[in-house]
């Protein structure tokens, strides 16, 4: 992620791993998932859409959203409290900040919620942040991890740090496995998944990072709450 508000001072080593990051994998990780997003969200095929980005970083997926489609209208949350300097930046008008617990809407107020790369970087409280995902929201979207073992984990961990360090987001320990992604959803009571895309080769366009980091490491769950 790339985001301006999760950390205000940054040291040397901190910027030249975002630097790398940036230049390497955010911009078109940012577009190869809008992208797939706007497909799942045209197949939904609903009319006007009420978003909620949760854990939305730098809010680059939401506003490429906003960008591709004029029918919706985003709401981004993350933990990070808004510094002064952005009280009155428009950009920043749709950002919420909230303790990464309760989310602060009321039930079904959005026809969709995103989680893109967040649960695994709060695992031990995925179940309570699903359900009140599955709360405010008729649809949620999950982009996040997969692993295999322990090389695959591994792997991920320095995909995450090269990611979000820099940052001041903390590296994950371990990813959900295909089973305990399925004990998560099990733990969510009357909440269906309608679809799960699995590979997702989100770094084709450069052979040796879809080598290290192959499509099997991701996956979107399209979740709907009945
Ligand atoms: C890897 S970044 C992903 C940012 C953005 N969703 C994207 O895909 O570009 C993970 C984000 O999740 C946020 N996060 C971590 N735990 C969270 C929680 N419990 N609730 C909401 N956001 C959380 C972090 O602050 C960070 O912005």
């Amino acid at each position: 992620m790339s985001s301006p508000i999760a950390k205000k001072t940054k040291n040397s080593l901190e910027k030249v791993v975002i630097k790398s990051h940036q230049k390497l994998s955010h911009n078109n990780r940012i577009d190869y998932l809008s992208n797939l997003f706007i497909e799942v969200l045209d197949e939904l095929d609903l009319a006007e859409i009420a978003l909620l980005d949760i854990g939305c970083g730098d809010m680059s997926i939401a506003e490429n959203l906003m960008q591709h489609r004029a029918n919706i209208k985003a709401t981004c949350l993350d933990t990070y409290p808004l510094p002064e300097a952005y009280a009155n930046d428009p950009k920043w008008e749709k950002y919420v900040s909230f303790d990464g617990r309760k989310i602060p809407f009321e039930d079904k107020q959005f026809d969709l919620a995103i989680l893109c790369d967040v649960l695994h970087h709060d695992f031990e409280y995925a179940a309570v942040i699903l359900k009140e995902a599955c709360r405010v929201a008729k649809y949620v979207i999950i982009k996040d991890h997969f692993e295999y073992g322990m090389v695959s984990r591994q792997t991920l961990r320095l995909m995450d740090f090269i990611g979000n360090w820099g940052y001041g987001v903390s590296v994950p320990d371990r990813y959900f496995s295909k089973k305990s992604y399925q004990d998560l959803l099990d733990t969510q009571e009357g909440v269906e998944e309608v679809q799960q895309i699995c590979p997702i080769p989100l770094y084709e366009h450069n052979f040796l990072f879809n080598l290290i980091c192959p499509g099997k490491l991701q996956y979107i769950s399209i979740l709907k709450n009945n």
